[in-house]
């Protein structure tokens, strides 16, 4: 049976099929194409099938966030499918996860792949939008390191010499590829995106119960449980409450918002920026 007749439709691209990014595509993807894209076949298996048996138009592809060549190919693959309208970037890996470098390579080189790919195929009036996290304000980068960021093509992050310093620890390294992703959509925001009359901007959640934040759990003891009790929400927060302000950001009523971050945290940033909550 034939659910849609219509031929042309806007795309939503999506890297990283995890539990934040398929929210977010439920509250947009009414009469849109989605591509679905993710390292794990069977995460990509599963998540198709749940949005099929919901009524989505979905196409799976299999994309390493980490491989240049790769994201360029979803990001081709997406605008042979029509006009790429939106695209969301959630790939990545939590310091529980992995080592520094793969969180550097993954979260922050990744995204500036995706972020460049995308930036060649938006479509005029698209937007974008990439999960960072609230650790993105965890750690400050001095004023010459940020405008260093700015400055240099995605291939060199890994050069730059505080980076290569300062991240010797995972939760260091996902703190600042975490900030860097805020600096990734300013400067696609003035420049590539801006060129494709696109938006970009960036969300930073706090503790949102997905499998990815449960791996966090296990591996950080008492930490969590003594954030969220010195929050202003005194709760976590599921992906549906990431996916309402995901779907503002990318749509209509958000059409003057580009190159900008929404904390969405709970208050957790407010409560370590006045010292209720100290970070170790
Ligand atoms: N869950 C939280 O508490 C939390 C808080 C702040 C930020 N974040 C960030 O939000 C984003 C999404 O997290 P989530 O909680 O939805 O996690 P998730 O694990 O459900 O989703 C991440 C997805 O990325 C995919 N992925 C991993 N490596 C990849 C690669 N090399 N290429 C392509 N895909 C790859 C995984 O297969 C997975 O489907 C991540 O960037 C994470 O750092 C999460």
């Amino acid at each position: 049976m034939i659910f849609d007749r219509n031929e042309t439709k806007d795309v939503i691209a999506l890297l990283g099929a995890g539990s934040m990014g398929t929210a977010i595509v439920r509250r947009i993807a009414a009469g849109k194409k989605i591509l679905l894209g993710d390292i794990s076949e069977k995460n990509l298996e599963q998540v198709k099938h749940d949005l099929q048996y919901s009524g989505y138009d979905v196409e799976p592809c299999i994309v390493n966030a980490l491989d240049k060549g790769s994201v360029e190919a979803f990001a081709e693959k997406a605008a042979s499918l029509g006009s790429v309208k939106y695209f969301i970037d959630t790939a990545g890996a939590s310091p529980s996860q992995a080592s520094p470098e793969h969180i550097l390579k993954l979260d922050m080189v990744g995204t500036g792949y995706a972020v460049d790919a995308f930036g060649k195929v938006m479509a005029a009036g698209g937007a974008g939008l990439i999960i960072s996290s609230q650790t993105g304000y965890m750690h400050r980068l001095p004023d010459e390191v940020e405008l260093e960021i700015l400055h240099i093509p995605t291939d060199e992050l890994m050069n730059v010499a505080y980076i290569k310093e300062t991240a010797t620890q995972s939760g260091i390294a996902y703190m600042i590829a975490k900030r860097v992703n805020h600096l990734q959509a300013q400067k696609a925001a003035a420049t590539t995106w801006k060129e494709r009359r696109a938006r970009i901007n960036t969300i930073s959640p706090g503790i949102i119960v997905t499998p990815l934040a449960y791996d966090e759990f296990k591996a950080a003891g008492d930490l969590y449980q003594v954030m969220i009790d010195s929050s202003a929400a005194m709760r976590t927060a599921s992906s549906d409450e990431i996916a309402e302000a995901g779907a503002f950001l990318l749509g209509e009523h958000a059409s003057f918002i580009t190159g900008t971050d929404l904390l969405i945290d709970g208050g957790v940033i407010a409560s370590i920026r006045t010292g209720v909550y100290k970070l170790h």
